[in-house]
């Protein structure tokens, strides 16, 4: 199939661009850079050892997209693109609405004038809130914790109220939980702008001495050690889950909205200990004050996307580490960095 992947030069949906392309799909990237580069793509390109068309595009530009749209004959579209920093989103909301929201409902219409009935949609825990109950199922009460949890939600149910709308459009809706790690080459990876919000970034660029202490996050959580418990999930397993959702789509016509996580919760503390096993160096790290917003724990119920998807992870905790090293030890300063020869 011929699917446009929108936001296709960032993180997640770099790494599914290259799953798509290795089960035999043709992948269109198109991104405006707001939190990307070229040199991701020429890595992309180089992982998968052919050229892969490239549009730059904002998603809130309903000429351009119309004019990509019209290009191709697209199957699906995979919609990666939005801003998804939770304080930022807390400073400048607008430019979330405007980026996250606006820019959904202009993919919808031209995907509709493109008669493109086929979404995979990037959503996440964050439309939980701070969960009552863990492992958190899909039928979960939703709640909006930040501007940018609210724009994740909108974005659902604008989805939802579609599919109600159109009888012919499904959409896949996926929660992911804590997407780390990268592609096991090493040539392409998470790289954030500025300070990483994430833990495992962040952890990176201490290994890798950009920074130089861990802060953790509290240690007076009702958890394991008293740090933060989360469902951190390997890239390329959440890759696969897109498209093994697209293939839901297609083949069972139905629409859906999964969970996406491992199921087992995971401390900052353990987190640390897996990562310096992995990089085979310590991390300094300070317990400082919680964050704010903060939850105790959160972990998915990853149950029904076994059922529907028959998708489940399968990488572990020390094999995400390990990735995740690989990549920032090959390319301390991110796309930025001269790879290194094997
Ligand atoms: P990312 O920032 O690496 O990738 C997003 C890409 O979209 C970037 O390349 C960016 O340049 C592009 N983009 C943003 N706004 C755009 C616009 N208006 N027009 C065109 N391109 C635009 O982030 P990611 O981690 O790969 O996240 C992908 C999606 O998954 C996002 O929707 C995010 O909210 C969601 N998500 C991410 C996480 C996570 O922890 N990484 C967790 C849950 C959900
Ligand atoms: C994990 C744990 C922190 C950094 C966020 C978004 C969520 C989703 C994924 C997009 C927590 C602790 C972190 C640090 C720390 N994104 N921590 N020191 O907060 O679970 O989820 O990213 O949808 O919406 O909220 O992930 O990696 O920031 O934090 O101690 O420097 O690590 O307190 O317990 P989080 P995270």
């Amino acid at each position: 199939m011929q699917i446009l992947v929108l936001g296709g030069a960032g993180y997640i949906g770099g790494h599914t661009s290259v799953v798509l392309t290795e089960r035999g799909h043709q992948v269109v990237i198109a991104d405006n850079f707001s939190n990307s580069s070229r040199a991701a793509v020429a890595r992309l390109e180089q992982v998968v050892g052919a050229p892969l068309p490239l549009h730059e595009l904002d998603v809130r530009d309903s000429v351009g997209l119309e004019r990509v749209f019209s290009q191709y004959r697209f199957d699906a579209v995979m919609h990666f693109a939005a801003l998804k920093a939770v304080g930022e989103s807390c400073k400048k909301p607008l430019d979330y609405f405007d980026n996250n929201i606006s820019g959904t409902i202009t993919v919808l219409r031209a995907m509709s004038e493109a008669n493109v009935r086929r979404l995979v949609f990037s959503s996440s825990a964050t439309v939980y809130g701070d969960p009552e109950q863990v492992p958190v199922r899909e039928d979960a009460p939703l709640q909006a914790s930040n501007p940018y949890g609210r724009t994740k939600l909108v974005m659902e149910q604008l989805i939802g109220d579609l599919c109600t709308a159109d009888p012919n459009f499904r959409a896949a809706v996926l929660r992911y939980f804590n997407p780390v790690g990268a592609h096991p080459s090493g040539l392409i990876g998470e790289d954030p702008n500025g300070p990483p919000n994430n833990l495992m970034p962040f952890m990176c660029q201490v290994a890798v001495g950009r920074r130089e202490r861990l802060q953790v996050f509290g240690d007076d959580y009702p958890t394991v050690d008293g740090t933060g418990v989360r469902d951190y999930l390997h890239v390329m397993d959440l890759a696969r889950a897109h498209v093994d959702a697209l293939d839901y789509l297609c083949n069972k016509d139905r629409s859906v909205t999964v969970n996406l996580g491992t199921g087992s919760g995971v401390s900052v503390l353990q987190m640390v200990k897996a990562f310096e096993r992995a990089a085979g160096k310590a991390i300094p790290y300070d317990i400082v004050a919680r964050r704010l917003g903060d939850s105790a724990t959160v972990f998915a119920d990853p149950g029904l996307a076994h059922a529907l998807l028959g998708w489940k992870a399968e990488h572990d905790l020390d094999a995400m580490c390990r990735d995740a090293w690989r990549w920032q030890a090959l390319n301390p300063q991110g796309y930025g960095s001269i790879i290194q020869p094997d």
